[in-house]
């Protein structure tokens, strides 16, 4: 897969890095190519670094990975995006973690969606960058969940692939309309890990979550 990422930070490095060991194609852009090119040159893999144009146009899916700040900006200088498969890792939080930066309308990965109409995934905004560089994400035994939000199929599928590349296991998230609830949930997480919390121990295991304990489709013979 050909993927064209726009922002040369930390999410950028973790996630093209395990995508071009994986034998991905990936050109990192940034508004100072140089810092792209510098990135490109620590994942090696033969990734290359320019500009965000060109790591837009390159891209058969193009991951968005700048602080929601810098995203209008970003995509300005991306150029067009219409019907391309982007990947919105955003957060749109900050500490004290009280309130998303979009608590006044719709998600990020709406507002991404509307002003670029790209086929919009909300995938790996879930978790640190630090997990992302692990080889692979896997704790207790478990690999990591990894829900993704979109409304077209073809996208879902390649982003799919991608999140399996990192060892991970992708999780049906229902539709771009429901990534604001994943904004939030991440956020509320954030700040149970910031409390000192562990968010994993208030979920209980699935075949409780209707309250009775009911048989999983794995358990039918
Ligand atoms: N870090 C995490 O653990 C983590 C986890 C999950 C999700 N996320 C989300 O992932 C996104 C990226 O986070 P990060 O940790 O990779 O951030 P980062 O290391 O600070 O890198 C941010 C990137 O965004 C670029 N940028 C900022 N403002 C811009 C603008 N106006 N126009 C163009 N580019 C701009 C920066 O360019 P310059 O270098 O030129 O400033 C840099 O390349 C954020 O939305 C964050 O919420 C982060």
């Amino acid at each position: 897969m050909r993927i064209g990422v726009l922002g040369a930070g930390d999410m950028a490095d973790a996630l093209a890095t395990q995508w071009a060991r994986k034998g991905h194609d990936v050109r990192i852009g940034a508004r100072t190519p140089a810092k792209a090119v510098t990135l490109a040159g620590r994942i090696g893999h033969g990734a290359a670094g320019g500009t965000l144009r060109e790591a837009a146009a390159f891209g058969d899916v193009v991951l968005l990975a700048v602080w929601y700040e810098g995203v209008h900006d970003a995509l300005r200088q991306a150029g067009p995006l219409t019907g391309r498969v982007l990947i919105d890792c955003t957060n749109p939080m900050e500490p004290p973690f009280e309130r998303l930066k979009t608590h006044d309308g719709p998600s990020a990965a709406r507002r991404i969606a509307d002003a670029t109409g790209a086929r919009v995934v909300k995938a790996f905004s879930t978790c640190h960058e630090s997990v992302w560089r692990m080889t692979p994400p896997v704790f207790g035994g478990r690999p990591l969940g990894v829900p993704l939000c979109g409304d077209d199929e073809e996208a879902l599928a390649a982003v799919r692939t991608l999140v399996s590349d990192l060892g991970c296991v992708p999780l049906d998230g229902g539709g771009l309309e429901r990534a604001g609830l994943l904004e939030a949930a991440t956020a509320f997480m954030v700040g149970l890990w910031v409390a000192g919390e562990d968010p994993a121990s208030m979920l209980p295991p699935p075949e409780y979550a209707g309250g009775e304990p009911r048989r999983l489709p794995q358990d039918v013979s």
